[in-house]
């Protein structure tokens, strides 16, 4: 108990400053309460409103992807140029060390493998569990369209309404068919769903015709998926035109840990995302990185 002996006069009132109150600037998230906002400024960084995530979960149905055989080796010396870690709770717990206390972005649906129809995911974790890990969000896999279309948006509306308990964001990872058009039609319908069913924020794939549409009609901020292993100027470019045209970012797997300099390469993304660097100087910078870890 504090000491009452000497008790100071209280006078800092400050009476002619008003309190401050501080705009919560991220799309779509100002009328959230404290933890939610605090887990969201987890992951998108309060300066810049942006993220660079850094996907690692694909082997929640793809087994051991190349790049990610060896999480321990190949990503935990990626981790100090990641803003968030999106991965699997069986990564978490026995490859990513707890002193990184950056947003965990929680891959929680799951079910099928690779060799099955992948939109017949469940709900795979349990509430308790990602507060026990102290994550900053959940990502549901939504395959509008697909097969299982209503099931994997009910899996999302569902851990919804349990991370608004609890004060955790849900993002909604649009998730397109082998036999869909990518898009930006598709980008806005699915990522439209997703927002309107209460995901915090939306991960979907970059377009090159009409994305600015996809972002502009998307009530919470976009983040986009990587896609598959292109030379590293070109996801670059991409990253850099996903932001101009509103993203809040990416969640990149492949174009960083597939690279021949991950390390430089996420460098690189991060001068794209944050300082509005152009591709070619972001390029310069991957190759400069990659010349000194040489
Ligand atoms: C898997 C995912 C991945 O996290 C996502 O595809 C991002 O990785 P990449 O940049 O390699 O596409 O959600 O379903």
């Amino acid at each position: 108990m504090a000491d009452q002996d000497g008790i100071q006069d209280t006078q800092k009132y400050f009476v002619d400053i008003p309190m401050a109150s501080e705009p919560f600037t991220l799309r779509g998230s100002n009328s959230r309460d404290w933890g939610f906002k605090n887990r969201l400024s987890n992951i998108f960084h309060h300066e810049t409103g942006k993220t660079v995530m850094l996907a690692i979960d694909h082997g929640y149905f793809l087994g051991p992807t190349a790049g990610l055989e060896r999480v321990d080796l190949s990503i935990v010396p990626l981790l100090p140029y990641a803003d968030t870690l999106m991965c699997t709770r069986g990564i978490l717990r026995s490859t990513i060390p707890p002193t990184f206390t950056k947003g965990i972005v929680l891959r929680s649906s799951g079910g099928p493998s690779i060799l099955k129809e992948l939109s017949n995911e469940e709900i795979a974790v349990d509430i308790e569990d990602a507060v026990r890990l102290n994550v900053a969000a959940m990502a549901v896999q939504v395959f509008i369209g697909g097969e299982h279309e209503t099931k994997s948006v009910h899996n999302m509306t569902r851990l919804v309404d349990i991370g608004n308990r609890y004060g955790i964001p849900v993002m909604g990872v649009t998730a397109v068919g082998k036999d869909m058009v990518r898009d930006a039609k598709y980008m806005r319908l699915a990522a439209r769903i997703c927002a309107e069913l209460g995901a915090a924020y939306v991960k979907t794939y970059y377009v090159a015709e009409g994305f600015d549409t996809v972002t502009a009609s998307c009530p919470v901020p976009i983040v986009i998926a990587g896609g598959k292993k292109l030379p590293e100027q070109d996801a670059l470019k991409m990253a850099y035109r996903a932001v101009q045209q509103g993203a809040a970012g990416v969640d990149m797997g492949r174009n960083i840990f597939q690279s021949e300099a991950p390390a430089a390469m996420i460098q690189a993304v991060g001068k794209v995302v944050h300082e509005n660097r152009n591709p070619e100087e972001a390029y310069d910078v991957y190759r400069t990185l990659k010349s000194e870890t040489k």
